[in-house]
């Protein structure tokens, strides 16, 4: 698989996970205060483990680490998009993240999605990025638009909440070519 990762995104290092962070890393994943607006509010330890340590192809997931800390986790999984026969296989990725609480607000969030497209369209060479999230996740809409990626979908109630029930949900995109334009 091709190697991503170390790079620096604005204060932050992104790399893989060492075997001795997993456990905190779980922890993190695991976090309810973290997890309100995850589509899965549990991940399974050994699943966990399992996904970190020998990741599938197209999995360039990383942490995210401040002052040599684990502060963040960026997920970015590389997909096919929809298309008839010959349409090129794996030109496109999603992103995902979450921050450990006690850093939220310091803008972790926005330098590593910016991360995380860097990696996507300069060095993978990708076509298209997307993230979803709920409407109701203000912080993460607005760490999307601030890194210019652009709300293609509002599904209404498409999105199943623990808490909450149907939730509406937004999916965000950006392009090769508006990224280089920006
Ligand atoms: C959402 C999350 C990733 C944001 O991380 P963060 O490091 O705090 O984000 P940043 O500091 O980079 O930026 C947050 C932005 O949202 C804004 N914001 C925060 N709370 C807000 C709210 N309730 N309403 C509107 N804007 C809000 C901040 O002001 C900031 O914008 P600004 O730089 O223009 O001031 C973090 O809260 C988190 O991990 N939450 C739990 C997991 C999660 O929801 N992940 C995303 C799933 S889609």
């Amino acid at each position: 698989m091709r190697t991503l990762w170390p790079a620096r995104a604005g204060d932050l290092v992104l790399r893989r996970p060492q075997p001795s962070e997993l456990d905190d890393l779980l922890a993190l994943r695991n976090d309810p205060a973290c997890n309100r607006f995850m589509m899965r509010t549990h991940v399974e330890p050994e699943t966990f483990r399992r996904e970190w340590l020998s990741p599938g192809d197209g999995d360039h997931s990383c942490v995210a680490a401040l002052d040599g800390r684990v502060v963040a986790i960026g997920f970015l999984e590389v997909e096919d998009g929809m298309g008839q026969p010959g349409m090129p296989r794996g030109t496109q990725a999603s992103i995902g993240y979450l921050v450990s609480p006690g850093h939220w607000g310091r803008g972790v969030a926005s330098a590593l999605v910016g991360g995380l497209l860097t990696a996507a369209f300069d060095h993978l060479g990708l076509r298209r990025v997307t993230a979803g999230c709920n409407a109701d996740n203000h912080a993460s809409t607005r760490v999307l638009e601030k890194n210019g990626m652009r709300r293609e979908q509002h599904g209404v109630e498409d999105s199943w909440h623990a808490d909450l029930g149907w939730v509406d949900g937004y999916t965000y995109a950006l392009l090769a070519r508006e990224w280089r334009a920006r």
